[in-house]
């Protein structure tokens, strides 16, 4: 077992560790086909911006000859890998071997001249294939292998969870489905690649990297696109030292606080974007939020994007993250387990409001896993047998917390006495005074409450009366995630607080009697 305070104190290490182990002991010994990140979170980010500058993004036509479309890029330099999707239309990233070779591509692209409208010229890799002699080339033109970049549908989600072996197998069948694929993390990386492309204008050596979900390997298909404008390599503070009695200083404009300077950088960032940026739609500047932002869509990528500024913070809580995911796979799924059944739910939403987000829920299962009895992330042989587990006691667990008095503390692993009284507390591990789920009513945490009980009575049923596979009635984690529950949920509102009360009453009891046999897992 390795305590959390080790990993917390060096984090590179614990991921070198746990490759070194997953090295010796074999990757297969985990059994599961996903993706938990190995590397480190700065060589994981290094690594794939680079990749991203090397690659170009081509609008094609709807069918193209692959074989020819390849050997035509590679008279600028060798293809190190490509694929294709749709977004409105047929998309291809292309990665070369060098960046040289993105440039040599550039040379021989023109500004296209569009009749009575006028373009904006600016040499992007954001680019448009078009076929010389359409005609000549219908025969030898081919419909393509396109990379999905969506989830799947609940149908077909409920069809692979209902065919699963067990609830641990449910878990992992979920988080495989959703997780981001390779092709969908190089296209966010590439994506905030072609931003970083416009907002060199403003501030040539800034770097535009993304954050939250889409790094912390907790992103689900779909998810947004979180990008911070990083312009610490221009800051001040990276200068080389000097020595000598001179010291030189840029002459700078000087604004009344940082907050202020945020503003005004993405003010116009976004203005840039939206009269510029190829692709870049729906441009909103949202710079009086507590956290100022450009809000836009990306249209070849598909992606609803965030870009902030100034924003370490935010960079850290997703290398944060990415450690607790890079412990086991278990980890991951259960986040990503809880995630869709609180989506499920409606107990999170896309619009911002009164209710928990992703990142507050991601929190309250990395808390649970520390307060678990051995109280730390355990080994990944004990994790194993415990997956299944886990689900039904995360919801067991938070049925029964003291949200009325106790505050969620990860940087400490306890809870502890809310300061103030906001009705979920969740300390920000990184500026402790703030709270990251202030925004949340009372009556958002009750639904939570209340569906947590309810699910976790569904899992303590299940294995009682499981159906059989070809009936291809929801069990387990499909029951939990059908708007069924919630609909029953909705149709008891009336009597819903005894109704929860009870659910929790009658887990108490089972629980105790279970506690004296000490069987309490139904041998799973
Ligand atoms: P998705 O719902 O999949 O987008 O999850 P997400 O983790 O990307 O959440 P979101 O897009 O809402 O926020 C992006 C990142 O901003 C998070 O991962 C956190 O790092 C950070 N963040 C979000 N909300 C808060 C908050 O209330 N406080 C702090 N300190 N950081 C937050
Ligand atoms: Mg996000």
């Amino acid at each position: 077992q390795r305590p959390l305070r080790r990993l917390l104190s060096c984090p590179g290490t614990v991921a070198a560790d746990l490759r070194r182990e997953e090295q010796s002991s074999g990757s297969a010994e985990t059994g599961s086909e996903d993706r938990t990140p190995k590397k480190r979170f700065s060589e994981v980010q290094n690594e794939r911006r680079e990749q991203a500058q090397r690659t170009v993004l081509i609008h094609c036509p709807d069918k193209i000859n692959e074989k020819k479309f390849l050997k035509f890029l590679s008279q600028h330099g060798p293809i190190n890998s490509h694929f294709f999707y749709e977004s409105f239309g047929l998309y291809a990233a292309v990665e070369f071997c060098q960046k040289e070779s993105v440039t040599s591509l550039q040379n021989i692209t023109r500004t296209p001249s569009l009749g009575p409208e006028a373009a904006i010229p600016f040499k992007s890799r954001y680019l448009n294939l078009k076929l010389r002699n359409s005609l000549n080339q219908t025969s030898e033109l081919s419909s393509i292998q396109c990379s999905n970049q969506s989830s799947p549908s609940s149908k077909k989600l409920y069809q692979l969870l209902c065919c699963a072996e067990s609830v641990d197998d449910q878990l992992n069948t979920l988080l495989r489905e959703f997780q981001l694929t390779e092709e969908n993390t190089r296209l966010r990386y590439l994506t905030c690649s072609l931003i970083e492309d416009v907002a060199a204008a403003y501030f040539p050596d800034c770097a535009v990297r993304p954050f939250g979900s889409s790094v912390n390997s907790f992103g689900k298909l779909g998810c947004d696109l979180d990008m911070f404008l990083d312009l610490d390599e221009i800051g001040k503070f990276t200068a080389q030292k000097t020595s000598g009695n001179f010291l030189m200083e840029f002459q700078v404009k000087n604004v009344p606080s940082e907050r202020v300077a945020t503003q005004k950088i993405l003010s116009v960032i976004g203005e840039c974007l939206d009269q510029f940026g190829p692709g870049c739609v729906g441009v909103q500047r949202i710079l009086n939020a507590r956290c100022p932002l450009v809000r836009f869509s990306h249209q070849a990528s598909g992606f609803q994007c965030d870009l902030t500024t100034n924003n370490r913070i935010a960079l850290k809580s997703s290398e944060l993250l990415y450690m607790y995911g890079a412990l086991d796979s278990r980890v991951r799924a259960l986040v990503f387990s809880v995630r869709c059944w609180a989506r499920a739910h409606s107990l999170t939403s896309s619009i911002p409001g009164a209710w928990i987000t992703n990142f507050s829920l991601t929190m309250m299962v990395i808390f649970f896993l520390q307060r678990r009895s051995p109280p730390i992330l355990p080994t990944l042989d004990y994790l194993k047998t415990l997956a299944e587990l886990l689900l039904k006691e995360f919801f067991e667990y938070f049925g029964n917390f003291a949200f009325n008095k106790n505050s969620i503390n990860i940087r400490q692993g306890r809870e502890q006495n809310k300061p103030e009284s906001s009705p979920l507390h969740i300390q920000n591990p990184f500026e402790t005074s703030l709270n990251v789920s202030k925004n949340v009513s009372q009556s958002q945490l009750q639904k939570f409450v209340d569906l947590a009980r309810e699910s976790a009575w569904i899992l303590h049923q299940e294995g009682k009366d499981r159906p059989s596979p070809s009936s291809n009635q929801p069990w387990g984690l499909a029951a939990l995630l059908l708007p069924s529950v919630a609909n029953n949920m909705s149709l008891s509102k009336k009597k819903k607080k005894p109704a929860s009360e009870r659910i929790k009453n009658l887990l108490d009891s089972i629980k105790s009697s279970g506690a004296e046999n000490s069987t309490a897992t139904n041998g799973r």
